[in-house]
């Protein structure tokens, strides 16, 4: 695969500082090399810059830094819709979630022209499914899914209308443990699958994830994946600022990476809400960059030498 990383240091959609150094983490934790030896092509495009933006119309005065974020999420549209027409697989290097309103809603625009579906997978302990008026916080990376499904209530955050929807029904949201009152009653209301921490409990990874992965084949789909350090458990990744107690074990992360790679589905990936400044000596940015490996091959044995 024709790898292609791209940095988005964006901190301003997160309630406290330190995303910013995201991208430098991954290349110091060496995520470049990890996947060069799994026989990859990798490119390394640096960071993107964020366009300049003035003030914006709206309503909702408790939005946090407004007009930095859309400038973050013009710029990363751009680069999202500019990469998916090309024949590379992206990785976005977070910065923190904000940056999918740029990135999914570049990916869907761009298979829209191609006349493709494109699906999400959401890995994270929040929906990000806040639309401005129901988000407690005003942190604007609480509200990317929402954006890029095209519900109401956003100030213009790409200078331009959204130029497709996001279809709920090929959106699957996996390691759910914390949604606000009213985002619950969005998500609820979307058609979107949604599994929480219980379902995984009760059915395991494999069950929730393989029917998705299915209907993605079935439908000749474009696969986008965006993980939010937090789906982890915080004892494992604690550089996130957004902690939640109970998530994704070790075992149950790798598994999902290694389900994905077996289905060679994905066709872009965001690796989002790195915090460097709350890490314990890397070890949430090397998790990160391991389980990007199993993303992209990395196993211990072939599953065909062995037998049941
Ligand atoms: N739901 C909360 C909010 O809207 C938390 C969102 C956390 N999002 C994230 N990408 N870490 O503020
Ligand atoms: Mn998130
Ligand atoms: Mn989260
Ligand atoms: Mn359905």
């Amino acid at each position: 695969t024709n790898i292609h990383l791209l940095g988005a240091p964006i901190e301003e959609g997160a309630g406290r500082r330190g995303c910013i150094m995201g991208p430098a983490a991954y290349r110091t934790a060496g995520l470049a090399e990890e996947l060069a030896s799994l026989g990859h092509e990798v490119a390394d495009l640096g960071d993107a810059q964020r366009d300049e933006v003035g003030t914006l119309e709206t309503e909702h005065s408790h939005l946090k830094l407004l007009p930095q974020v859309a400038g973050w999420v013009r710029s990363l549209h751009r680069h999202a819709y500019e990469l998916a027409k090309q024949d590379v697989l992206p990785i976005y290097l977070g910065g923190d979630h904000a940056l999918s309103m740029g990135t999914v809603t570049g990916h869907v625009a761009a298979a829209a022209e191609m006349g493709r579906p494109q699906f999400v997978l959401w890995l994270d302990a929040h929906s990000d499914f806040n639309v401005p008026a129901s988000s407690p916080s005003g942190n604007i990376h609480g509200m990317p899914v929402a954006f890029a499904c095209g519900l109401d209530g956003f100030p213009d955050m790409l200078g331009k209308p959204l130029p497709a929807q996001l279809d709920p029904q090929n959106l699957c949201l996996i390691g759910l443990r914390s949604v606000d009152g009213m985002e619950r009653d969005l998500l609820q209301a979307s058609g979107a699958h949604a599994y929480d921490m219980r379902a995984i409990d009760e059915h395991g990874l494999a069950k929730l994830l393989l029917p998705f992965l299915d209907r993605v084949a079935q439908a000749n789909g474009l696969l986008h994946v965006s993980l939010d350090v937090d789906f982890i458990e915080p004892d494992i990744a604690p550089a996130v600022g957004t902690t939640v107690p109970g998530g994704a074990t070790f075992r149950e992360a790798h598994h999902i990476m290694e389900m994905l790679h077996d289905s060679g589905l994905v066709t872009s990936l965001d690796l989002v809400e790195l915090n460097p400044f709350l890490d314990d000596r890397g070890r949430t940015a090397r998790l990160m960059v391991d389980l990007t490996a199993s993303l992209f091959g990395r196993r211990v044995l072939d599953r065909r030498t062995q037998s049941y």
